[in-house]
């Protein structure tokens, strides 16, 4: 989807539409992403990478619920130096790649962090907010100083944007996002999944093996809308809604609070590859019959007083 209308630049990354894959959904190859660049997508993010291998939890990770699923894969990946070689194929998909990058510590975070950008990425996401592995993601990213030294370390060994991933999981997220942003971070992404669990009645005992996991889809775009009002209330860095975003409404609600592209995960599930296509065209649509030539002309517009 090529209109003027939709492109949007993130710092220095430019996007043609403002949708893009987010963490953890078809991130691992470049195979499988070459499905959501003919779906659409304006960028993608890789699945969180790390500094070594890790399994990940043993089978139920995934489970459906009431407008959602609740996942806990335990960040399952091959660790960067296996991944280098996937991010050189990557590459050649001729989109914006963004590396989700997570670690056990400041210095690990920023030694993946080197790795992915000396093998081609164009700009980092640091996943400080996975909230079922414990001493990474959200352990992490709801301490505001711990989050800081780690974005500090980061930036100080690359030069592309860095993006930083935050949890729902906190009482005030948007003191969280300052703390990220005066530490250095180009941008914001909210959220990752709200914590959840499932049980089985028949067995009487959870279903995911790791008990309790993250829940995504619709079920918790409500949650992410407010969560990314908050954050453009206080910070003025682009941030990158994400969050149930199904169709072009919720894309052009999350664009009304205050985001400057949207992310897409469970919908994929949901409806396929082309959802990209389907909500770049209907924001297009709606932008026209509004008589807006740029999606940057409603950002944060429900803010007006
Ligand atoms: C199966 C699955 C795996 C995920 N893995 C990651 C991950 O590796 N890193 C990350 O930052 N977020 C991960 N997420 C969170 C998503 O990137 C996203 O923040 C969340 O699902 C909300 O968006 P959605 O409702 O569009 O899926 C994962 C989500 C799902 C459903």
């Amino acid at each position: 989807m090529r209109t003027d209308r939709l492109k949007v630049s993130l710092g220095n990354l430019r996007l043609d539409n403002p949708t893009m894959l987010a963490s953890g959904i078809l991130g691992y190859s470049a195979e499988t992403l070459s499905s959501i660049v003919a779906g659409g997508a304006g960028a993608v993010v890789t699945k969180s990478v790390g500094l070594k291998p890790r399994k990940g939890y043993a089978n139920p990770t995934v489970v459906q619920a009431d407008f959602g699923l609740i996942n806990a894969l335990g960040l399952p990946n091959p660790g960067i130096d296996e991944f280098v070689g996937e991010i050189h194929e990557m590459k050649r998909l001729g989109i914006p790649l963004i590396v989700s990058v997570y670690g056990f510590s400041a210095e690990e975070y920023a030694t993946v962090a080197k790795k992915a950008v000396g093998a081609g990425a164009d700009a980092m996401e640091l996943n400080v907010s996975c909230p079922h592995v414990k001493e990474t993601g959200s352990e992490i990213g709801q301490k505001p100083e711990v989050l800081a030294e780690v974005v500090r370390k980061v930036k100080a060994v690359v030069d592309r944007p860095v993006f930083v991933k935050l949890s729902p999981n906190v009482t005030d997220l948007a003191e969280i996002a300052e703390a990220a942003v005066k530490a250095g971070a180009d941008g914001i992404t909210a959220i990752n999944t709200v914590r959840a669990m499932a049980i089985d009645v028949e067995t009487a005992m959870p279903i995911l093996s790791n008990k309790r996991g993250g829940l995504s889809g619709p079920a918790v775009k409500p949650i992410a809308l407010r969560c990314v009002y908050d954050i453009h209330e206080r910070v003025k860095v682009p941030i990158l809604g994400c969050g149930g975003v199904t169709g072009w409404r919720d894309a052009v609600e999350f664009f009304l609070a205050g985001a400057s592209a949207v992310q897409i995960g469970t919908a994929i599930a949901l409806k396929g590859p082309n959802v990209f296509r389907s909500v770049a065209k209907g924001v297009d649509a709606y932008l026209k019959r509004k008589g807006l030539r740029s999606v940057n002309e409603i950002v944060g517009l429900s803010h007006r007083s």
